[in-house]
């Protein structure tokens, strides 16, 4: 097998194009990943500055629908932030350095903190579409990794520990903040398949069964490298639909997009909050 041969020379270029565009003073502090659906926020930015996937190298393309495939730096409830609106997915057959590369350009310009929203499945009927989940730990069901091949020692160390992935933290400043305005907010186990096929009901019965409490088919990658290179990371899923076999709905991606946008104010609110009450200076 030969892997992609990973240089640094495509961060760089992004780095050089990115700040080049913005005021030199401006160092996003948080990196933001908006899922299926909830690209919305990305419009609330202050002073944005665009960049389409097409004109940054190894950002692949967005070929999913609800995923814009744009990078927006600006202000987003007065903190400097880096957002990204849509993801690359491994199931539209990217490669590694294309999963891993737009998290380290976020690292490279500045971002301490990586924040991941995600449109996911609920294997837990009383957690009905519509909730939002915070994730607290997960279960990579995919076996794709993005650090497979040769490490780069500049990012981080070969074998990057993964206990603390879903910072303590911030998780706890997340529940304050849901407390705090009334949202409904659950922990879980985010458990992470390669699609995209959507699963049968065995499988999801046997998912439950292994500690899944949320199926998707994205996060993981980016919450490995994001780890890996040293951010902290904090991720919330929005329930799109109850998994396969829980309920007589028929399950559609364009459903799945009405209802991550429908709960994209709970998840604005709560996102407002949890960064006025950040410790970061912008
Ligand atoms: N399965 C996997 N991923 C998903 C689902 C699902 O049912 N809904 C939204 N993302």
């Amino acid at each position: 097998m030969i892997y992609s041969t990973y240089t640094n020379t495509n961060i760089n270029d992004n780095v050089n194009k990115i700040k080049s565009k913005v005021p030199e003073s401006f160092t996003p502090k948080i990196g933001l990943v908006l899922g299926s659906g909830l690209g919305s926020l990305a419009e609330q930015i202050q002073d944005p500055e665009h960049f389409s996937f097409f004109d940054l190298f190894g950002f692949g393309h967005s070929s999913v629908k609800g995923h814009k495939g744009t990078l927006t730096l600006g202000y987003l409830f007065g903190l400097p932030v880096a957002c990204l609106q849509g993801r690359p997915h491994y199931y539209e057959g990217n490669d590694d350095d294309v999963m891993r590369t737009p998290i380290r350009t976020l690292k490279a310009l500045g971002c301490e903190i990586v924040i991941l929203t995600n449109a996911a499945a609920s294997t837990n009927a009383e957690v009905k579409p519509g909730s939002l989940v915070l994730i607290k730990d997960h279960i990579n069901f995919s076996f794709k990794s993005p650090l497979v091949g040769p490490n780069d020692d500049q990012f981080g160390p070969r074998f990057p520990p993964m206990d603390d992935a879903y910072d303590p933290e911030l998780r706890q400043q997340f529940l304050a903040a849901a407390n705090q305005l009334n949202i409904k907010l659950t922990e879980g186990v985010y458990f992470g398949v390669l699609g995209p096929a959507y699963e049968t009901p065995a499988e999801i019965r046997a998912y439950t069964m292994l500690g899944a409490n949320l199926v998707g088919m994205s996060t993981i990658p980016e919450v490995i490298v994001a780890r890996h290179a040293g951010l902290k990371v904090a991720a919330i899923s929005t329930v799109t639909n109850l998994a396969c076999g829980l309920s007589d709905e028929k399950l559609n991606h364009d459903d799945v997009i009405v209802v991550a946008a429908k709960a994209s104010n709970d998840l604005s609110r709560l996102l407002n909050l949890f960064m006025e009450n950040l410790n970061v200076t912008a």
